[in-house]
């Protein structure tokens, strides 16, 4: 993929976040929405708690897990960081793969199941323990992204580093063959001969 352009990958950037943490506040809601469900002892209560998790399963679950991971991956090709060449990033690809797939085919059937069954009768406010435990994991998986997209810990994996070490090796024959090669007036200093752009050993400038 070609490189985003400084103003392309901010306003991307601009959108992961917003939409990554928008993800992490709607699973707050459903967590807050899934115990209220689970702890009342009102069927109004119940049944107001479960359809409202399905408006909003319905509604955002799957539109805000694909653009978060769409972003991700745009982000990522579109820069020096890459898919697989950070720790950081290739943990976030992974978790938030897994936790789009369980979202979008798991938690939104639940969530329906409940509501259906809270509309057939008062007494189907019955427990629904997944519908606590589903977003308790995926709350503490965003909270856990969101710490590792901001300290950016672990360092390059072994193809980042091969990848950094070929870019360095490019670099050092570059600075070596222009500092051997003469500048006379029949060998001009054209855009061709300038020195070419690299980026720093940490792609996030
Ligand atoms: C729930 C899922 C995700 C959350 C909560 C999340 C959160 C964030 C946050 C808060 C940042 C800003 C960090 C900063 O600028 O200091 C960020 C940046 C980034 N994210 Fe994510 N992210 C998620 C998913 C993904 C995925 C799936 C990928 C792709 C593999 C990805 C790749 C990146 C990259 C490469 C950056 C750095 C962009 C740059 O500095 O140019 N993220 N993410």
């Amino acid at each position: 993929m070609k490189p985003l352009s400084r103003p392309a990958r901010r306003a991307t950037l601009f959108v992961h976040v917003a939409v990554s943490v928008g993800w992490l506040g709607l699973t707050l809601g459903l967590l807050v929405l899934g115990l209220a469900g689970a702890l009342t002892r009102s069927p109004t209560t119940a049944t107001a708690a479960y359809r409202a998790m399905k408006i909003f399963g319905d509604w955002l679950i799957i539109p805000i897990s694909l653009l978060s991971l769409f972003s991700g991956v745009i982000l990522s090709l579109g820069t020096a960081w890459g898919i697989a060449r950070y720790r950081w990033v290739y943990t976030k690809f992974w978790l938030t793969l897994i936790a789009t797939g369980a979202s979008i085919f798991a938690l939104r059937t639940t969530i329906d199941e409940a509501a259906s069954a809270v509309a057939t009768g008062p007494d189907a406010g019955a427990a629904t323990p997944s519908l606590v435990a589903a977003p308790s994991v995926a709350l503490t998986l965003y909270v856990f992204m969101t710490a590792i997209s901001v300290l950016k810990p672990w360092g390059p994996t072994a193809r980042g580093r091969r990848a950094r070490a070929a870019a360095r090796t490019t670099r050092t024959a570059r600075t070596t063959l222009k500092a051997r090669t003469p500048r006379t007036s029949l060998t001009p200093r054209t855009a061709a001969s300038a020195p070419a752009r690299t980026t720093g050993a940490r792609p996030g400038t």
